[in-house]
């Protein structure tokens, strides 16, 4: 039984507040879970609201209906307590940032009273026997970066690696090979908000560098690395004038099909998350046509882990992946039920991080419990590592 919540503002990677939860039990459990925060959001999204009022908001309405009443382990229970005490269907009242935060330590803190991995809790006996590939950002732009790629994230895609170990060891030798590249190159670069390197060259450039690093990567280790690309492409889209604005050219719809089409061929891509706007279903169910059953076309601001929108693509054949973010819909509950639908329908999917996150490791027990085919959480940095490290811990508990 849930005998205390309590709710305080901690910093994220990129220095801004957000929520954390500690969920006490009375059997002495204790879980504790922070949310993380996006930039470039889908228009969907559950809502995040300031973290001082969300938590002021969850104190008052959420807090009173858990303490005493709900069992940390029973995270259906959990789940609609804090939808009915929030009363609106995106978290607008007590945000979804507090909302998601005390999901997550009620998770936590019910793993605590079973004595279970977080993962076993989550996923129970008969899930969590497959390990997710890491997608792992080595170069970027978009929101995340000034002066950098339109396109916002290169992502590493280790799919012949023999462990996870190996996959996650893999990805930051891509991120480390593109600094030579880079270096070759005589291109100086920082980092973004997800610790890719963030360069000032245009699209076309991007690509020669990654496809280069992938290759003198998977050279050395003798593995298949592929790669991918999240267009989040919404932030492209200019809807007055319908069509994508990049840096030195517009594209019209079908302009911005081809483009990707003809990036999915000439570079044997993986994985392209958001290749088109948010409202575009039947440009997403066209380029998923043409591509085919090799690459992956997956919806994050499209779908924004909401089993609604999900069963609008599923019905009309857009993409074949969802990225699954808890955030984006408030609770743990809910980010499962997408991944169940998804699996149903042969829709990969996809966990992932944010750009602001904090070394909260709940997402790769979610990948590993609900058998999820990738896990896209960063390739360096101590908040991407944290998840990173965590998926070698559970591989090496399980071996
Ligand atoms: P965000 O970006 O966390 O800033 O929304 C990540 C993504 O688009 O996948
Ligand atoms: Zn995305």
């Amino acid at each position: 039984l849930i005998t205390d919540v309590r709710l305080r503002e901690i910093l994220d990677s990129r220095g801004n507040p957000t929520v954390e939860a500690d969920v006490v039990t009375e059997s002495g459990g204790f879980g504790r879970a922070a949310a993380p925060s996006g930039a470039s959001t889908g228009e969907y999204e559950a809502i995040e609201r300031p973290s001082g009022e969300a938590i002021a908001a969850a104190r008052e309405r959420a807090v009173p209906r858990l303490v005493g009443d709900a069992y940390a382990g029973n995270q259906r229970e959990v789940d609609a307590i804090l939808r009915a005490a929030d009363g609106t269907d995106n978290f607008a009242e007590i945000g979804a940032n507090s909302a998601v935060a005390i999901s997550m330590a009620a998770a936590k803190a019910g793993a605590d009273v079973l004595g279970a991995p977080l993962f076993q809790h989550l996923g129970g006996t008969f899930r969590g026997n497959s390990f997710p590939t890491p997608l792992g950002n080595v170069v970027g732009g978009g929101e995340h970066a000034t002066d950098a790629t339109d396109i916002q994230e290169f992502l590493a895609a280790p799919v012949g690696a023999p462990s996870v170990q190996d996959a996650v060891f893999a990805n930051a030798a891509v991120h480390a090979a593109v600094a030579d590249v880079l270096d070759e190159r005589d291109e100086p670069a920082g980092k973004g908000d997800e610790g890719a390197w963030a360069p000032s060259v245009t699209d076309a450039e991007a690509f020669e560098i990654v496809d280069d690093a992938v290759g003198r990567v998977e050279d050395e280790v003798g593995f298949e690395i592929g790669f991918g690309l999240d267009v989040a492409a919404s932030e492209l889209y200019d809807a007055d004038a319908d069509e994508y604005v990049y840096s030195d050219r517009t594209r019209s719809t079908d302009e911005q099909i081809a483009y990707v089409a003809d990036l999915v061929s000439e570079y044997d891509l993986v994985y392209v998350e958001d290749p088109l706007d948010e409202d575009d279903y039947d440009a997403y169910a066209e380029l998923t046509d043409r591509t085919g059953d090799e690459t992956l076309i997956c919806g994050d601001d499209l779908f924004v882990t909401n089993v609604d929108r999900l069963r609008t693509g599923i019905d009309g054949g857009a993409a074949n992946a969802i990225l699954i973010k808890p955030n984006q819909i408030g609770t743990l509950s809910d980010a499962f039920d997408a991944i169940e639908l998804a699996t149903e329908h042969g829709y990969e999917a996809v966990v992932s991080h944010r750009s602001g996150e904090t070394e909260d490791a709940t997402i790769a027990h979610l990948a590993v419990a609900t058998d999820a085919a990738f896990i896209k959480t960063g390739a360096v940095g101590g908040e991407r590592t944290a998840k990173l490290n965590e998926l070698i811990r559970i591989e090496d508990d399980a071996l």
